[in-house]
């Protein structure tokens, strides 16, 4: 198993073995999806069948599993933040953030124009205050417990701490019970770093949150309309959970997404072209009826 940039040999067992591939590790199961097509069907369409995670024992012992919704196992909590994004977040909900996201578009053309090169700290910063804005109800041009540094080192941890082979305790997770004064524990340094970031996100998530903020939030929206029966703790977990899941499942994947089309339109500029004169097209159009009227 590749330890690293795993894709990339996956990607490779898919040219020889097929878009399916079963491999066994130590007695584990893995099966790797390589098409989308294939991803959807089983994952999205059969979900009831599928949609479990399995258990990565690095993760767990770092404390992400009682935050972090993408990773829990499926239960009562994962139910709870389930029902709760999905009315959070249902189209009719969203529409309450278009304010937000122009204010931030908006300020993400300001800082291209002054400074195009850095446009992927421009585009990471921009879903990053959408999000912030959102689920802490804070601006992150204010914030000064360093949010997203916090973030992305959580990131960081955690894509490696979720690989099968990166630990030999997710493979084996006897390991956990490995005394600190053997060899072979070094992977417990990391736990205990993992551990650390994980209380002082969780402990942010909470504390930034002002509910004097005039923009529409999350937890402020869950204060004041949720039907949920939740006692007073489970309401701070809640809010706690959503907001520190919302961070590492938004930021990292919108950022990429967008850092994709850059891409695409380096790679394809005739495209680029035809996208940008329909554009001015329409919003020149838009502008001569607004000037009209
Ligand atoms: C281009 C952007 C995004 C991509 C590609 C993406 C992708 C994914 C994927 C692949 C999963 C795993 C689904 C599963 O386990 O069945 C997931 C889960 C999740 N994502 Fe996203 N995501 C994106 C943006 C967002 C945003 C903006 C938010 C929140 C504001 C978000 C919140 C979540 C949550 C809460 C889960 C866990 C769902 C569950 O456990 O049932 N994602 N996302």
């Amino acid at each position: 198993m590749p330890k690293h940039k795993e894709w990339i040999t996956y990607g490779k067992w898919k040219n020889k073995y097929g878009d399916i591939v079963g491999v066994r590790v130590f007695g584990k199961s893995i099966v790797i999806l390589n098409t989308s097509e294939l991803a959807q069907e089983l994952l999205n369409s059969r979900s009831v069948l599928y949609s479990d995670r399995p258990a990565f024992p690095m993760l767990e012992m770092m404390g992400f599993n009682s935050w972090n919704m993408g990773i829990m196992p499926l239960g009562q909590e994962h139910g709870l933040l389930r029902r709760l994004f999905s009315w959070l977040l249902s189209p009719k909900e969203v529409a309450r953030y278009n304010d937000i996201r122009n204010r931030e578009i908006q300020r993400l053309l300001q800082s291209l124009l002054a400074s195009p090169s850095e446009f992927r700290t421009h585009i990471r910063r921009m879903n990053a205050g959408i999000i912030g804005q959102m689920f802490y109800g804070m601006d992150i041009e204010d914030d000064t417990s360093n949010l997203i540094e916090l973030n992305e080192e959580i990131i960081m941890k955690t894509s490696r701490a979720g690989s099968p082979a990166a630990y030999i305790v997710n493979t084996f997770p006897i390991f956990k019970h490995w005394p600190k004064f053997l060899p072979g524990s070094g992977f417990r340094r990391e736990v205990q770093q993992g551990q650390e970031l994980v209380s002082k996100l969780v402990k942010i998530s909470f504390d930034l949150y002002s509910p004097q903020q005039s923009l529409p939030n999350i937890p402020s929206l869950l204060t004041s309309q949720s039907d949920e029966k939740m006692s007073p703790e489970e309401f701070q977990w809640a809010i706690r959970a959503m907001a520190s899941t919302s961070y590492s499942a938004g930021v990292e994947t919108s950022t990429s997404l967008l850092l994709s089309f850059v891409l695409a339109m380096l790679h394809y500029p005739k495209v680029q072209a035809t996208a940008q004169r329909q554009l001015d097209e329409k919003l020149l159009l838009k502008a001569h009826r607004h000037a009209v009227a």
